[in-house]
């Protein structure tokens, strides 16, 4: 069977072209590269002659019918969209190497007995809405999100309506298809866990619980040259002394609870006016959710130290993502191909959010993980060398494989 094919690097390389004239890729939800790059996938399954279909949160699906039980659906598939200056492979390759992967099967093995299914989430960092995992979350039949906009304003159901529309090229159906009897999402690592210990695949056992908050201070702003510096509210230096206080707790609550602060606004953000109002993001994430329930309560708790009138802060938590168990069977199996295969495995936690954290909830659910160079993500140097990509679909085809022929 083949098993290393230049397409998935030309797939990659069409889809990555579309943030050519930016710094890393921006395919954030809804957006033009984003539309583009759901567009594209689209086309690829027309031409492969796969049914289409796209649900309202734009989502697409593109399906092998299976000859046997056509019900039985074996699924695969990642997220299209990426942070702010992204990586090229963060969600995309697992789109692109599960397409690679069903390809590769119907080239040899012709129709498989099940279903197969290639799944392209429309949203999984929550990097222009605040909510996380909108297109799993819909497909789950878990939440639907509404009443939300981004930082310009604009609506998420505005947005996505528009986007979804140009999804509806000629020959794609759109509804929201039933749930799978599995679903295997192949990943880049995003750690440097692999790459250090010379291992070609992570077969991951569970994935971090997270939350996201945003934290407000107002203060007062004043002339930065007639203010007595006793008489100060400054929003920028009380969110500056409590996030250094946070950090350090949160290394004290537990090692491995990590906490970031990834996005700040000054207002009004000049050089001669005491900031009068701060915002900033909170991310902390851990296995545990005692450990989570401890980190919150002591944000609140420093919180309020600090807001004493006129100061004044609210917190706002945005996430609220639950730690998840992967399925233990399809892990077990993934490690007996693998094995079978000669590729050398570990075993681990995923400190990233995955979209599988929400299949997990409605269907037996395992990731697969190829390394990342250098253990970088969510950045444009993010890097995985070729051999390690077509390892990873390499793996992918024979557990599709074993669930569907
Ligand atoms: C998504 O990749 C996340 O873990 O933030
Ligand atoms: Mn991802
Ligand atoms: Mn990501």
């Amino acid at each position: 069977m083949q098993l290393v094919s230049d397409e998935l690097i030309n797939r990659l390389r069409t889809i990555n072209q579309f943030s050519a004239d930016q710094i890393g890729q921006n395919r954030l939800v809804y957006s033009p590269t984003w539309v583009k790059g759901q567009q594209q996938l689209i086309k690829w399954g027309l031409h492969a002659g796969m049914p289409v279909t796209v649900d309202a949160y734009g989502t697409v699906y593109l399906d092998v019918i299976g000859s046997q039980s056509p019900n039985g659906i074996i699924a695969t598939g990642s997220h299209m969209d990426t942070v702010v200056h992204g990586g090229q492979y963060d969600g995309l390759y697992g789109v692109l190497g599960g397409f690679q992967a069903i390809s590769n099967l119907v080239t040899a093995l012709g129709q498989p007995k099940k279903t197969l299914w290639l799944v392209s989430f429309s949203e999984e960092e929550g990097s222009r809405f605040p909510a996380t995992f909108t297109g799993s979350k819909h497909y789950a039949r878990v939440a639907d999100i509404h009443n939300i906009r981004d930082h310009h304003g604009i609506s998420f159901d505005d947005a996505r309506e528009k986007a979804v529309s140009r999804l509806q090229l000629p020959g794609v159906k759109t509804g929201l298809p039933k749930l799978p009897d599995s679903f295997t999402e192949l990943h880049i690592e995003q750690g440097p866990r692999l790459i250090n210990q010379h291992l070609q695949i992570g077969l991951v056992t569970s994935i971090v619980g997270q939350r996201r908050f945003t934290v407000t201070i107002n203060g007062v702003a004043n002339h930065a040259g007639t203010t007595p510096m006793a008489d100060r509210h400054d929003a920028l230096l009380i969110a500056t002394s409590l996030i250094n206080r946070l950090a350090i707790i949160a290394r004290t609550i537990s090692r491995q609870l990590t906490f970031t602060v990834g996005e700040l606004h000054v207002w009004p953000n000049t050089a001669n006016v005491i900031p009068g109002k701060v915002t900033f993001s909170v991310d902390t994430r851990h296995v545990k959710k005692s450990v989570l329930d401890q980190f919150e309560t002591t944000l609140r708790a420093e919180a309020q130290k600090v807001a004493v009138p006129p100061v004044q802060v609210t917190i706002d938590r945005w996430v609220n993502d639950q730690p998840t168990l992967l399925d233990a069977d399809l892990l077990a199996q993934n490690q007996r191909l693998a094995k079978t295969l000669g590729f050398t495995t570990a075993t681990f936690a995923s400190g990233a959010g995955h979209d599988s954290e929400i299949m997990s909830r409605v269907t037996p659910t395992t990731m697969i993980f190829v390394p990342s160079i250098k253990g970088i993500s969510h950045a444009p140097e993010e890097k995985t060398a070729p051999a390690d990509l077509h390892t990873g679909v390499a793996l992918l085809q024979e557990s599709l494989k074993s669930q569907a022929y």
